[in-house]
C-alpha cells in the first residue's frame, strides 16, 4: 500500500504522520499511537526516507492538543470535535474513539486518501472542503466546539487567517481553537524553498507565521475572540527535555524564534 497519490500540502501529512509514529516506536518515548504505527507500517511502499531524520516535534505538538481535547470531552461528551485539515491524524483512535460528533475537514484529495487508509469509522464525519470555502459550515451544527487546526494555518494565506478565525468565533460561539504556527524566519526560508528536508523533498510554501505575542494580540483583534494562552508542549526526550531549553523557552528571542501553540477561546 501507498499514500504516493498525494502531493502539495497534503503530501505533508505523510511527513507529519511518519514523525508521529517514529516516536511512538521508540521505547524512551512518552507518545503512544498504535494506528499510526499501524499505518506507517501498512505503506511499506511508501518512500518515507523523502522525509530526513524524524523527528519528535509532531508528537509534542499532537501531545498537548491530545490533553485539551480530551479537557473539552471530559466536561462536552457529545463534542464536537472538529478537526481542520486532520491529514492522517489518529487523534480519535489516541483519545479511543469518543461518543462525540467528530468531524474531520481536508481537501477532496486527503478525504479520499483517509478513506482509503484509515479504518472505518462511524462516528467521523469527513468534509471534503478547503477550510477557506465556508459552505462547510452548514455540514457542522452551530455551537460551542473544540476546533483544531495541526499543522495547516502556515499553509494559507495570510490575509485569510483572521477572517477565517472570526468565522470559526461567530460558527462556534463559546468553543475553543488549537493551532501551531511557525515562526517569521521560518516562513521566510520556507516560501525560498529552503526548508529541504532531505536530497529528495522541499517543504511546499508556509506563507503565514505567528510569534506567541502576536497571538496574544489576537483578542482585541478578532471580533469573537476572548482570550488566547501560548501552549508549551511537554519536555519530550533527549535534548529537547534540557532543563536550559525548558527555562529558556519564554526568553523573549527564544519567542520569537521558536514554533508556536495557541488556544484561543470564543466569546459564548
Ligand atoms: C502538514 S499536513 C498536517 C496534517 C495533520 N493535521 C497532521 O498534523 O498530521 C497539512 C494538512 O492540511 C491540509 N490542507 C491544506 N490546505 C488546506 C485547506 N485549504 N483546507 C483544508 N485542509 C487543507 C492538507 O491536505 C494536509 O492534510
Amino acid at each position: 500500500m501507498t499514500g504516493a497519490e498525494l502531493s502539495g500540502v497534503p503530501e505533508t501529512a505523510l511527513w507529519t504522520l511518519r514523525n508521529r509514529a517514529e516516536e511512538a516506536l521508540r521505547d524512551d518515548s512518552d507518545f503512544t499511537d498504535k494506528e499510526a504505527i499501524r499505518l506507517y507500517k501498512a505503506l511499506a511502499g511508501e518512500d518515507f526516507e523523502r522525509f530526513g531524520p524524524p523527528s519528535q516535534i509532531h508528537a509534542l505538538r499532537a501531545m498537548v492538543i491530545d490533553e485539551i481535547v480530551a479537557q473539552y470531552l471530559a466536561t462536552h461528551p457529545a463534542g464536537p470535535v472538529v478537526a481542520l485539515g486532520e491529514g492522517l491524524q489518529t487523534t480519535y483512535w489516541r483519545l479511543g474513539e469518543p461518543e462525540a460528533a467528530w468531524f474531520s475537514l481536508d481537501l477532496p484529495d486527503m478525504v479520499e486518501a483517509q478513506q482509503r487508509l484509515l479504518p472505518a469509522a462511524p462516528g467521523i464525519t469527513r468534509l471534503p472542503y478547503s477550510v477557506l470555502d465556508r459552505s462547510w459550515f452548514d455540514r457542522v451544527p452551530s455551537g460551542p466546539a473544540v476546533i483544531t487546526a495541526e499543522g495547516l494555518f502556515m499553509y494559507l494565506p495570510p490575509a485569510e487567517i483572521p477572517g477565517l478565525i472570526a468565522d470559526l468565533a461567530a460558527h462556534f460561539p463559546g468553543g475553543i481553537l488549537l493551532y501551531d504556527s511557525v515562526p517569521r524566519f521560518f516562513s521566510a526560508l520556507a516560501m525560498r524553498g529552503r526548508i529541504r528536508l532531505s536530497d529528495n523533498y522541499t517543504a511546499p510554501p508556509m506563507p503565514t507565521s505567528q510569534s506567541p505575542r502576536q497571538a496574544r494580540r489576537l483578542p482585541a483583534r478578532i471580533p469573537g475572540v476572548i482570550a488566547a494562552r501560548d501552549l508549551i508542549p511537554p519536555p519530550g526526550r533527549g535534548p529537547w527535555a534540557s532543563p536550559l531549553r525548558r527555562r529558556t523557552v519564554n526568553l523573549p528571542i527564544i519567542r520569537s524564534i521558536r514554533p508556536s501553540l495557541t488556544l484561543l477561546h470564543f466569546a459564548a
